[in-house]
Parts: C-alpha cells; structure tokens; sequence
C-alpha cells in the first residue's frame, strides 16, 4: 500500500477513537462564532493528528482547521479536519468524522475519513480507487436528476448571507429529496459510495474537502464549482455528483444563481 496512506489511515483511525471516547462523555463546548462550535474533542484529535503527521513527515505542510500546523512552501500539504460534523457532535447525532488528506500542489493524491461511530473507513489514493472498510466502491448508476437523492450543507459562519436555501428549495422540486446531514467529508463520501447521486454546498474549506473529493473521482465520480469549471480547494462553490447527473445539476444550479443575481 501507498505508504501516505498506510499512515493516513493509522492516525485516523487513532483520531477516530479520541473522537469516539469524547462522544460518549460529558462534552466541554465553546463557541468560535455566533454558532460556530467547538469543542474539547476537535482539540484532542487535532493534536494527535498533527503531532503525528510531524513525526512521520517533518517536511510536510500541514493546514488544520483548529490552527494547528504549518504548510509554508510544503511540496506536500495534509489538510486536516480533526472533527468534520462538530454540531451533530455537540449534539449527540452520531454522524461525524475525521478527515485527512494529502494534497501535492493543490492535486489530492491520498484521501482518509474516518466514521468512528459507525466503524466506516473511507479511503483512497489517486489512481488505485476508493474503498469504504477495504471493499472498492463506487458512485451509483442513476441517470436523471428526478431519480436522484442529493445533499448539500450550510456553513455556519456564512449562514446569514447564504443563498443556499434557493438552491435547496429548487433541487428539493427536482428530485427524490435532499438532505442535511451535518458533515462535509461524510456527504462526498456517500456521493463516493452511492448512498447520495449529488452533493453540493458554498464556501468549504480545503480541510472540509481534501480527502473527500478524491473518494468521489476515484470512486468515478465528478467534482467541480457551480460553473462546472474544475473544483479548487478552498473554492467559493462545489458540486460532487455521480456524474451522469452532473450536467443537469450544474444547469439547475446556474439557473438559481442568475435567479439570485437579479433578485439581490
Ligand atoms: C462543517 C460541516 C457541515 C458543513 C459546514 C462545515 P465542521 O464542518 O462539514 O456539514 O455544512 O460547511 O463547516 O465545522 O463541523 O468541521
Ligand atoms: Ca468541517
Ligand atoms: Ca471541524
């Protein structure tokens, strides 16, 4: 196996069980906005994550969401995201994930995102597929967008400026349903593993998507922004499909955007 992802794996799943033991206990909270959450346990993990990456690979950038890590001219760059779904967390709604990716010049090569609670291990590396707890995966076979069941996210900091909720209410009359789940790397996963056609949401961060896009293209799947140009990490927008639908996705969601534009 790729040793990146060898050692990917290992620290998420050590990750994943910090996570684990944290979700069980009494949970210290605080807040890094008005309803930005944090707690102890995104703390923890990072740390391990990052003391860990260091040791393996002293001359590896790291960006972590909690600001751990250095990534400053770094050929090879690992985007952390030590708790992915902290409000359901927070809340007790067990879905939530580490997620560890390996980025080499903004192309990810090794993706990792851990489910502790449901044991479910999301892997891949660039060129040699996507696996969930070693079985190949693979995006599903719907063709229509009316067939499909799509998810997207809002992100906390933006929520009052987001026009999300256009696109919500016009891909929920498009489809079979679209859902909220509350973890970005868990939702590209699911696209990755065909449990969702689609996904889609605004203003994510490079630690939200590193390991997740990569599961989606090896699990031959099909990223980009809303104009259906390549997805950069960091990017204001992204759209994650099956491909088969992603054309008429993009179409409804350019559609919604020219309808936002007029309207603002
Ligand atoms: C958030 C989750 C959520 C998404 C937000 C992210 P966090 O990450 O992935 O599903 O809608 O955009 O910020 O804060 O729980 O790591
Ligand atoms: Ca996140
Ligand atoms: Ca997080």
């Amino acid at each position: 196996m790729n040793e990146f992802l060898g050692v990917a794996i290992e620290i998420a799943r050590e990750a994943g069980a910090v996570l684990r033991d944290g979700f069980f206990r009494p949970k210290k909270i605080s807040y890094k906005g008005e309803v930005d959450l944090v707690t102890e346990s995104d703390r923890r993990s990072e740390e391990l994550v990052v003391a860990r990456l260091q040791k393996r690979f002293p001359d590896h950038g790291i960006v972590a969401e909690e600001g751990g890590g250095a990534a400053a001219g770094a050929k090879y760059c690992w985007h952390v995201d030590p708790l992915d779904g902290t409000t359901n967390f927070a809340h007790g709604y067990p879905c939530f994930a580490v997620s560890i990716g390996l980025v080499e010049d903004g192309k990810p090569l090794v993706g990792v995102v851990f489910n502790p609670i449901a044991d479910e291990l999301f892997t891949a590396a660039r060129g040699e597929g996507a696996f969930l707890n070693g079985n190949r995966i693979r995006v599903s076979p719907v063709e229509k967008l009316a067939q499909s069941l799509v998810a997207t996210g809002f992100p906390t900091h933006l929520r009052k400026k987001s026009s999300n909720m256009e696109y919500y209410w016009q891909f929920t009359l498009r489809t079979h349903g679209v859902r909220r789940d509350g973890s970005a790397s868990l939702d590209l996963c699911s696209v990755a593993c065909g449990r969702f056609d689609a996904y889609w949401e605004f203003g994510l961060s490079s630690w939200d998507t590193a390991a997740g896009v990569l599961l989606v293209e090896e699990a031959g799947g099909t990223v980009s922004d809303l104009a259906g140009q390549p997805y950069r990490l960091g990017g204001p927008s992204l759209i994650s499909s099956n491909g088969r639908i992603h054309r008429e996705l993009q179409q409804v969601a350019v559609g919604v955007a020219e309808h936002v534009a007029k309207h603002e």
